[in-house]
């Protein structure tokens, strides 16, 4: 069964566009995680970033605290957000790269360029009973280091394909781009995640790619709550993705 870990980062934006600074305000990521939950999820992802534009620290630890299904703590490969790392002890980490300006996370790791850095945390993040998962585009070489390199899993950056999904030829590209990396990487033996820009109308194409074990899936969610709320938007999704047959 292909799962959901529902991104509720969008949910911590909400909150900080109007109560940024302040201790309490609304709407509660970890509310959000908790519905989400209930209407079936598989697990939460959240993104704590150097510059804490929506996750707080103290939103990661009561999600750690609370969900009862497995937190994917996103991450940059940095000192400070690694001790955290250690310290909070999630399910999985997805190390994805961070640049400051960007409004979410665009590209893919480059494992290549950073294998000796990576291959540091894997294993300091590993030796603490984390798995780790690496977010790369479906390139093969970055599939290929982040085999070498001992990660769990990576998830595929489904950026592209999302952006070109109404460009049949460009679509077509991106959807063989993952298809082959997503064969690669099992052969590999890691296990593949995919997400970013997912919604209900890419998400059946997306049924294609093989070797799926859970997509990561955030705004088209948080915005499709606005008209039924979280917990049918999720239903929503999961009901999407319900035929994958792997
Ligand atoms: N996966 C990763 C690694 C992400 O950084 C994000 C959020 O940017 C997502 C999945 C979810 O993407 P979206 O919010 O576009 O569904």
């Amino acid at each position: 069964m292909l799962k959901l870990g529902v991104n509720i980062d969008h949910v911590a934006t909400i909150r900080e566009a109007r109560y940024r600074g302040v201790i309490t305000g609304e709407p509660d990521p970890v509310e959000a995680a908790l519905t989400c939950e209930a209407a079936g999820a598989h697990g939460i992802t959240a993104h704590l970033r150097e510059d804490r534009r929506h996750i707080q620290d103290r939103d990661i630890f009561e999600l750690q605290k609370r969900i009862k299904t497995r937190l994917n703590f996103e991450m940059a490969n940095a000192p400070e957000i690694v001790a955290i790392a250690l310290k909070l002890k999630p399910h999985i980490v997805c190390l994805v790269p961070e640049r400051r300006q960007e409004v979410t996370t665009e590209g893919g790791l480059d494992v290549v360029r950073n294998e000796r850095a990576l291959l540091q945390t894997r294993k300091r993040m590993n030796a603490a009973g984390i798995e780790v998962s690496l977010f790369i585009g479906p390139d093969l070489d970055q599939i290929e280091a982040s085999a070498r390199i001992g990660a769990q899993f990576i998830e595929l950056h489904t950026g592209a394909y999302a952006e070109h999904f109404s460009n049949k030829r460009r679509c077509k590209i991106e959807l063989n781009r993952l298809i082959a990396g997503a064969k690669l990487a099992h052969k590999l033996g890691l296990q593949v995640n995919a997400g970013h820009g997912l919604n209900l109308e890419n998400l059946p194409l997306l049924h294609r790619v093989p070797h799926l074990v859970e997509l990561n899936i955030g705004h088209s969610i948080v915005s499709r709550a606005v008209f039924v709320g979280l917990r049918q938007a999720v239903k929503d999704f999961l009901a999407a993705m319900k035929n994958y047959k792997g």
